[in-house]
């Protein structure tokens, strides 16, 4: 269960990293270019909403199945000290919910826009800032703070 877990936790981010990166670039294109919110576009700000969202039901099963995250809720005054553990314990899931609020925020926000100029800008305002937050926090094999592969 819980590599299995971490198998598909470990590749949907990637699902996840380039429907963010596509629905940027596509906001960004249509808006300077000025042209209209299509369906397409419509579908990608949707899309990526919905691979969080399940990139982030994987993430809270994964949580509750971790033996690093039980290691830090049961030991959290040494653990806390340790910044791998501290990473999966606290780090992680705190910069990722922020992350997912934002994508939630931002797709939500540029469904209701009256114009197509201002769909496209919340939808790159909010997404660029959440892939910024999602790529500090993956645990990459550079990373300072925690290292796992890049494909399980
Ligand atoms: C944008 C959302 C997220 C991305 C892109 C992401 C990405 C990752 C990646 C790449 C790993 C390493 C997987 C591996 O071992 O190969 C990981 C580990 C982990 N993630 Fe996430 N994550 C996200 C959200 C979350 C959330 C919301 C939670 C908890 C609620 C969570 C909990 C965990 C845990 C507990 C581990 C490591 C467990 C272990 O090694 O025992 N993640 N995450």
């Amino acid at each position: 269960m819980y590599q299995t877990l971490t198998f598909y936790h470990s590749t949907v981010r990637w699902l996840l990293l380039a429907s963010l990166i596509y629905g940027i670039f596509r906001a960004f294109k249509g808006y300077y270019s000025k042209s209209g919110f299509t369906k397409s576009d419509n579908a990608v700000r949707h899309w990526t909403a919905t691979i969080s969202h399940i990139q982030l039901v994987i993430g809270i099963t994964l949580y509750s199945q971790s033996p690093i995250v039980k290691y830090f809720w049961t030991n959290f005054k040494e653990a806390v000290h340790d910044i791998e553990i501290a990473f999966f314990g606290l780090i992680h899931i705190v910069l990722m919910l922020i992350a997912i609020i934002f994508i939630t925020i931002g797709s939500a926000l540029a469904k209701r826009k009256q114009t197509d100029n201002e769909k496209f800008k919340t939808m790159l305002v909010w997404f660029s800032i959440s892939l910024l937050i999602i790529f500090l926090a993956i645990p990459w094999p550079f990373s300072p703070l925690a290292n796992r592969p890049y494909l399980r």
